[in-house]
């Protein structure tokens, strides 16, 4: 080949390579450059996973600005604009003069904007972010990931800061066609122990059991999927102005995402590229659903997801339903009461433990922790020690005892159930419980006694009375002259008797004539 040849062919390769560079989308966007819905813009993320740009939930025809995966473009993951939809495609998304981010209508009206002043450019990032950074910093000004709406992706984070008072959630679209804000919603709860509750509207409907230092203590499948997927729990130990709880994903792993969905399902799901599709992560049979609805077997109750028989409510040992009626209408929610009272003394509890094991942990919003006890030890004494401790156990099972933390419970034990993950709850009971006999038990059987003898007492004495009375303002008894002398017999002596015995007065007064009645 000659020269000349050698360098058109160059120029040739150089304008498909700039070419190509055009068509393909870009995953940023610089001062002054926009997207058109009309157009049809997007970014897409320099790995390719993820698409930002203008879509229409499923029949709806209102337009909305939103980052979905590449691999299947209904899955929305995040929604600039929720709540104030486009109705047409006139929309336009700019990074504008000012280093803001704007979503304009068609009549060039700030439909949505990112709530900072200043950085250099607007990138989309393969993990799904949409970041701004000032200049090549890496500290991101403004992310998507801190704005979540109804997935949590890896990377992301749920919680708050008590500082800024921020707090991560994930609040459910209203339906399949609409994302604006729904019934749904899954935050952090940081009183107590941390864990991740489901709220519809501003009712718990679900919650995970709280962190154990590896896993949410009632979902001990997702333990199987940390190698792939790691959790994070941050904040936990130290003065820290941040509690939050996300997860990761391992270089190479399958796309992910939790959702939770506008039916107030969670679904933790996994992209199979083999067939295309979203498969669920816990294959959760209906067994086990059955037991999640929150607090549903009462306080104090313990659910079952294998007593089908008994609606899956039992009540924890040592306790017995409040009403046994209800119950039998499957009417579980008034819960269980003690059989007998816990005693108190001097400070000092005497009940005893008993283990319930293999449990979700109940609900730690009012329990008391602290993450610094060193052993369960130490953790008994401490519930020893204070009369309003119900129960305890630890609250961090990494060490098998070791480093254990201490989570007391003093108002109320409220959803606990049985669940397959090696965690043990300390109830106390009294004494009377074990076998042993109750110092509250005595008294209370002297005093049955007691009050049976006094009543008996009373009934001979008033009975005594009455008959005395009867004696003195009817005194002439038919008896002897017209019944039968078998019952005024024994009626005359048991007076005679009496009177006797009494020294009464009256016994000598009407003597003359009851003798002469004789
Ligand atoms: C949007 O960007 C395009 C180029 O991509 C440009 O031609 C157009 O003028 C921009 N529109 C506005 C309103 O800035
Ligand atoms: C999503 O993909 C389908 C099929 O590939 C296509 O028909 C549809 O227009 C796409 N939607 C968007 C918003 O890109
Ligand atoms: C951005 O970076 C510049 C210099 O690199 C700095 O002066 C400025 O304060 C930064 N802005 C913000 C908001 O951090
Ligand atoms: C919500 O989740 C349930 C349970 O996985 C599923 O059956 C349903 O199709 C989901 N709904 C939507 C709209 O994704
Ligand atoms: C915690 O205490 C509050 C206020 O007394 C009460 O409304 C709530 O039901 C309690 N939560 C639990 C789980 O006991
Ligand atoms: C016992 O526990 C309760 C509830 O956590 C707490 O308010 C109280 O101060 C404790 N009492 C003692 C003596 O530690
Ligand atoms: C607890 O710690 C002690 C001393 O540090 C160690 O000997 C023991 O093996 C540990 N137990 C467990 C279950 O880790």
């Amino acid at each position: 080949m000659r020269p000349t040849s050698q360098l058109l062919l160059l120029l040739f390769l150089a304008c498909i390579l700039l070419l190509s560079i055009q068509t393909s989308a870009a995953d940023k966007l610089e001062k002054g450059q926009n997207l058109t819905d009309s157009n049809g813009d997007t970014l897409v993320s320099a790995g390719g996973s993820f698409t930002l740009g203008f879509f229409s939930p499923g029949v709806s025809t209102k337009r909305y600005l939103g980052i979905w995966f590449s691999v299947s473009n209904d899955t929305v993951y995040w929604v600039a604009n929720r709540d104030d939809p486009l109705g047409d495609t006139s929309g336009m998304f700019v990074f504008n003069d000012a280093a803001t981010l704007v979503l304009l209508d068609g009549s060039r009206r700030t439909v949505w904007s990112s709530d900072f002043s200043s950085g250099s450019a607007a990138q989309l990032l393969d993990s799904g972010n949409l970041v701004v950074r000032n200049g090549s910093s890496d500290a991101y000004l403004w992310q998507s990931f801190d704005h979540p709406s109804d997935t949590l992706l890896p990377g992301m984070k749920l919680g708050k800061n008590f500082w800024t008072k921020t707090e991560w959630q994930l609040t459910s679209w209203r339906s399949a066609d609409d994302p604006s804000p729904g019934d749904y919603g899954r935050t952090l709860e940081t009183k107590g122990l941390p864990e991740l509750v489901l709220w519809r509207g501003n009712v718990k409907t679900y919650r995970t059991g709280p962190w154990n230092g590896l896993y949410f203590n009632g979902v001990p499948e997702a333990s199987t999927y940390t190698n792939m997927y790691p959790l994070h729990m941050t904040g936990l130990t130290g003065r820290s102005t941040e509690i939050t709880y996300g997860y990761t994903a391992v270089p190479g792993a399958p796309l992910t995402r939790v959702v939770v969905n506008h039916t107030g399902v969670v679904e933790p799901l996994v992209w199979n590229t083999d067939t295309g599709a979203w498969i669920s992560f816990f294959s959760r049979g209906a067994r086990d659903v059955t037991c999640e609805a929150y607090g549903k077997c009462g306080a104090s109750g313990l659910c079952n997801p294998e007593a089908a028989l008994s609606g899956f409510c039992g009540c924890l040992p040592g306790f017995s339903s409040v009403s046994a009626s209800a119950w039998q209408m499957k009417q579980y929610a008034g819960g269980c009461q003690r059989d007998a009272v816990l005693e108190c003394r001097g400070g000092k509890t005497t009940g005893r433990f008993k283990v319930v094991s293999g449990v979700k942990l109940p609900d730690t919003q009012n329990a008391t922790v602290d993450i610094d006890v060193a052993t369960l030890e130490e953790c008994e004494a401490r519930c020893y020690a204070n009369c309003s401790c119900l129960a305890y156990a630890a609250a961090d099972t990494r060490g098998g005892g070791n480093r254990s933390g201490y989570v007391m419970w003093a108002d109320a034990i409220v959803d606990l159930r049985l669940i397959d993950n090696k965690q043990d709850l300390y109830l106390r009971l009294s004494k009377s419980e074990f076998g042993e006999p109750s110092v509250s038990k005595f008294p209370t059987r002297i005093v049955i006694i007691g009050v049976s003898v006094s009543v008996i007492i009373i009934v001979v004495l008033l009975a005594f009375f009455f008959f005395i009375w009867r004696r003195s303002h009817n005194p002439v008894p038919n008896t002897p002259d017209n019944g039968s002398p078998n019952i005024a017999l024994p009626m005359r002596s048991v007076r005679a008797l009496s009177y006797y015995k009494r020294g009464y007065r009256r016994f000598f007064r009407p003597k003359h004539h009851w003798q002469r009645r004789i």
